[in-house]
């Protein structure tokens, strides 16, 4: 399968069959998408917590708008971005450096210039930045599930406060956006509506 041909497959997943569980290996296999993902600069500053304890689940459920997906998918994905993106950016030459030492002087470089580009940003924006960051991530793990055909859901309806609080998150992590996966127990209730091409694309 390619995701290509899973386009009109998917959809967002609303019942998920309880109980039947996603493989480990394709699990691993989405979590490599969503490592793959393209991101500025290459900071990836984004986490994501991959829930599959019931007992977390079930205090999960009520502040998520009481959402079957989060008690009933195989695995609940809480993507969360980063607040830290200045101090990532140390990190990510010493991490590159010692996986490619050859490149040291250009990292040393590529770090000096990340840090005046971070510089200049407001805390407000670097969060704005982290988030959409998140995002190409969780569209990435999204298009994953699919090429696999396992169901999946975005879902943003749940208080962010109250999320980071049950999962004691430390305090320059922050839940954004889940990606509940599993197997469907219902195909979907209606067709899929887009929005015609016309709307949505200008050639120029
Ligand atoms: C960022 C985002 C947040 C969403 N939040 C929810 C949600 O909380 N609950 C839900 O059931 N669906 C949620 N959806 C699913 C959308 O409603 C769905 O993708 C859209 O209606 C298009 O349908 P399709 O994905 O089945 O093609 C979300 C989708 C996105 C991309």
């Amino acid at each position: 399968m390619s995701f290509l041909s899973q386009l009109d497959w998917r959809f967002a997943t609303k019942v998920f069959t309880p109980h039947q569980t996603v493989r480990t290996e394709d699990l691993d296999e989405i979590l490599r998408a969503i490592r793959s993902a393209p991101t500025s600069f290459g900071l990836q500053p984004f986490h994501v917590y991959v829930v599959t304890d019931s007992d977390v689940r079930a205090k999960l459920k009520p502040v998520s708008f009481d959402q079957a997906q989060v008690t009933d998918a195989s695995h609940v994905l809480i993507f969360c971005y980063r607040t830290d993106a200045r101090e990532r950016i140390p990190q990510y030459v010493a991490k590159a450096t010692t996986q490619m030492p050859e490149h040291a002087e250009a990292l040393k470089g590529y770090g000096a210039y990340m840090q005046g580009f971070a510089e200049r940003l407001t805390d407000d924006w670097i969060h704005e930045w982290a988030k959409r960051q998140t995002y190409i991530a969780l569209g990435f793990g999204l298009a994953a599930c699919a090429e696999l055909q396992i169901d999946s859901c975005p879902m943003e309806g749940f208080n962010t406060e109250e999320v980071d609080r049950i999962l004691n998150l430390p305090s320059h992590v922050k839940s954004i956006v889940y990606m509940t996966v599993g197997y469907r127990a219902e195909e979907p209730t209606r067709p899929k509506f887009r929005f015609s091409d016309k709307d949505l694309f200008t050639t120029v």
